[in-house]
């Protein structure tokens, strides 16, 4: 482990009040990877009258996430989240969780989700017709709706018009209610009735309403469907029981919003790769044509797209979505045998941590061929965590990547694609979405 200058005794010093909320909340991004160069894997900083610790380098994640993974809770931020999600997994802890996810995780073993390959293309498929090659577009608008639409139909075996065209609306309105708050500066109690709080109390309301009659109309039916949330309904906990109609809701939303953005947002920032790199572009497409001919691309595919698998891991390490993740330390405890007090909360900036040269020469160049032959075995456990990592870590990570390989594969066979003169902005906010989107030109192959 690099500890500099003493960490994490010391840090960077912020404003007496503010602590290093300015900086960090001006150029996050800049702020941790100054901060590891500086300071090392551990050093603390003061968000308001948060105190917390950077964690950037493999070992102390590691301490935090799996070996001592018992003694965090979730972060302050995330418990913001709480009157969306609920008690779903993102946002439950301690024994509950544990059940929740012992419950929920046989639902996304690969076996499971193998079903929905077929769907992921034919929807990717359907989107793909909407390209023509000359045109200009931003293609994350495209991702979004996308992702979207497999979101309704994997969830709730549903188009978007009816109940999951409702759900859509509601859920979209939804993530955009809770991005605005949470990218507040300064977050404001839950309990101030602004207009942003009245409006998304009445969008939980819709929700709410609409995913209980799915709810309830599946539970009288005896139409057998191949989606999520049949699973869900059939899934029995060790003494028998099924989930209650509360406790479905809240995994239903957590599934969707956790589910469908990150996806869309990996993928966009994949295709303005790809953009940028014609040279991995070209071998991607070798491989495309080598391995699938004239045919779909299907899930019995994957395992022989070995270079589309590397681009995607390299995509991920230089994107990952979920930039920053957080625990907040239950009782005193140490790191790396550094001590921790209780209520500290222990910030990972994956982004920082994914672009550090002790694992990856030239941190900065999208190189696939990193991924590729025996190197990989060689890294930390915990160099690359774009799904996090230890018992907390993403659930749904076969089933993005799956449908992240799907929709390039489908893609990438009709289309390549062009920069145009607006390159993305990485705006790290909750997740890293590119600002204003990411407009391509598309072109024929
Ligand atoms: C590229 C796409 C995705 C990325 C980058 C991503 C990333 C993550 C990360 C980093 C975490 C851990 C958060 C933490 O430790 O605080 C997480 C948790 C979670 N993700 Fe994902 N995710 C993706 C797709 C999905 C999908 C498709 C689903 C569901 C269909 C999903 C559902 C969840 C849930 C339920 C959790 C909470 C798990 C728990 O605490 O038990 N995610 N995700």
């Amino acid at each position: 482990m690099k500890l500099l200058n003493g960490a994490p005794r010391s840090g960077p010093t912020g404003h007496w009040f503010f602590g290093n909320a300015r900086e960090i909340a001006g150029d996050p991004l800049k702020f941790y990877a100054e901060g590891a160069a500086k300071f090392g894997d551990l050093y603390p900083v003061r968000f308001l009258n948060h105190r917390c610790v950077v964690a950037s380098g493999p070992e102390p994640i590691e301490d935090v996430l799996l070996t001592n993974a018992r003694n965090y809770r979730k972060h302050f931020v995330v418990r913001f989240l709480t009157p969306v999600f609920g008690n779903g997994l993102f946002t439950s802890e301690g024994d509950f969780w544990r059940k929740q996810r012992k419950l929920v995780q046989p639902a996304f073993h690969r076996s499971r989700i193998a079903r929905f390959g077929e769907t992921m293309v034919n929807y990717a498929d359907n989107a793909a017709r909407q390209l023509t090659p000359g045109e200009t577009r931003n293609v994350h608008t495209d991702l979004s709706r996308l992702t979207l639409l497999i979101a309704c139909k994997t969830l709730f075996d549903a188009d978007m018009d009816g109940d999951a065209g409702e759900v859509a609306v509601a859920l979209t309105h939804l993530q955009e209610a809770t991005t605005t708050r949470l990218e507040q500066k300064i977050p404001l109690p839950s309990w101030i009735p602004t207009q942003a709080k009245r409006h998304l109390d009445a969008t939980i309301r819709t929700l709410d309403r609409i995913v209980y009659r799915i709810i309830e109309d599946r539970r009288r039916s005896t139409v057998e469907r191949q989606d999520l949330l049949s699973l869900l309904l059939g899934m029995r906990d060790d003494d028998g029981q099924p989930m209650s109609d509360r406790q479905l809701r809240d995994e239903v939303v957590t599934l969707f919003i956790g589910g469908f953005e990150t996806t869309s947002i990996a993928l966009s920032w994949a295709l303005h790769a790809l953009a940028t790199h014609p040279e991995v572009d070209r071998r991607l497409h070798e491989e495309l044509s080598r391995e699938l001919g004239d045919r779909p691309a299907s899930l019995e595919d994957l395992p022989r797209l070995t270079y589309l698998d590397a681009f995607l891991k390299e995509s991920l390490r230089l994107y990952p979505p979920a930039w920053v993740i957080g625990r907040e330390a239950v009782e005193d405890s140490t790191i790396c045998g550094l001590p921790i007090r209780a209520g500290t909360t222990v910030i990972i900036p994956i982004h920082q941590l994914h672009r550090d040269d002790r694992w990856y020469e030239e941190p900065e160049a999208l190189r696939p061929e990193r991924w590729l032959g025996e190197a990989p075995k060689s890294l930390p456990k915990m160099a690359w965590i774009p799904f996090g990592g230890g018992p907390r870590a993403c659930i749904g990570d076969a089933f993005a990547k799956m449908e992240m390989s799907l929709i390039l594969a489908t893609w990438l066979r009709r289309f390549r694609f062009e920069p145009t003169a607006t390159p993305p902005i990485p705006q790290p906010a909750f997740l890293l979405r590119p600002k204003q989107g990411v407009s391509l030109r598309v072109c024929s192959r």
